[in-house]
């Protein structure tokens, strides 16, 4: 990874932060041109904030219970991210709706455990979005990595993978399959941020060749 400046990122999460310890390896073993510059948590209790205490990251929490407001508790999270110098937005099992900081013109991406725009939307979150899956009974589910815009699970697709529902799957073995593309994938679609190569045109990315000195 010669040349490539590690991108500084604030994780958010509201949960068990499987995804955060995913990113937080791929960086110890040297695989992710990153950094985490803070964790942010829109819960105190979240395991989430141990994993990122436990790896000396610094840690914000702007608890959305305290909110009424949707657009108030937005704005109190971008308040406290204001204060780190930070390239990327990750959601990383974050349950809300964030606001784009147009002002530092920071882009943020998100995962999704299914193929959007199948299986995504407001209520569509964790083993909801396994369970529809099932019942609905396609043959196909995956994984979407997409940047954000206002709408949930909504905005430009950077990264897409396919997984399989076998016969006799249940949520538990679907959701393992399901995220072992999904911590393959993020780290992926972070590395090619870090380096540059993520355009987008419209809904459209364009995923730019790599270049000699990378
Ligand atoms: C993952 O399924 C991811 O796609 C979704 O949140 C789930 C992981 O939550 N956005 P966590 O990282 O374990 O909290």
């Amino acid at each position: 990874m010669r040349g490539i400046k590690p991108a500084s990122l604030a994780v958010l999460v509201s949960g068990t932060g499987t995804t955060l310890q995913n990113l937080i390896d791929r960086i110890a073993a040297g695989e992710l041109p990153a950094r985490i510059a803070v964790v942010l948590s829109s819960k105190p209790d979240a395991y989430g904030v141990t994993r990122a205490q436990k790896a000396g990251i610094p840690v914000e929490v702007v608890n959305r219970k305290e909110f009424k407001d949707p657009e108030v508790f937005a704005d109190a999270v971008n308040a406290r991210l204001e204060k780190y110098d930070i390239d990327l937005v990750v959601l990383a099992g974050y349950s809300h709706l964030i606001k784009l900081d147009k002002r530092r013109n920071i882009p943020a991406i998100n995962i999704h455990p299914a193929l959007v725009p199948a299986f995504c939307g407001k209520g569509y979150y964790g083993d909801r979005v396994h369970k529809a899956v099932l019942d609905y009974g396609v043959r196909f589910t995956g994984v979407t990595v997409h940047f954000v815009d206002e709408k949930y699970d909504h905005g430009p697709v950077i990264l897409q993978e396919p997984v399989e529902v076998r016969h006799g799957d249940t949520v538990d073995s679907l959701r393992s399959r399901v995220q072992q593309v999904e911590h393959r994938l993020y780290p992926t679609a972070i590395k090619l941020f870090a380096e540059r190569r993520l355009e987008v045109e419209g809904r459209k990315v364009v995923i730019l060749p790599r270049r000699n000195d990378q």
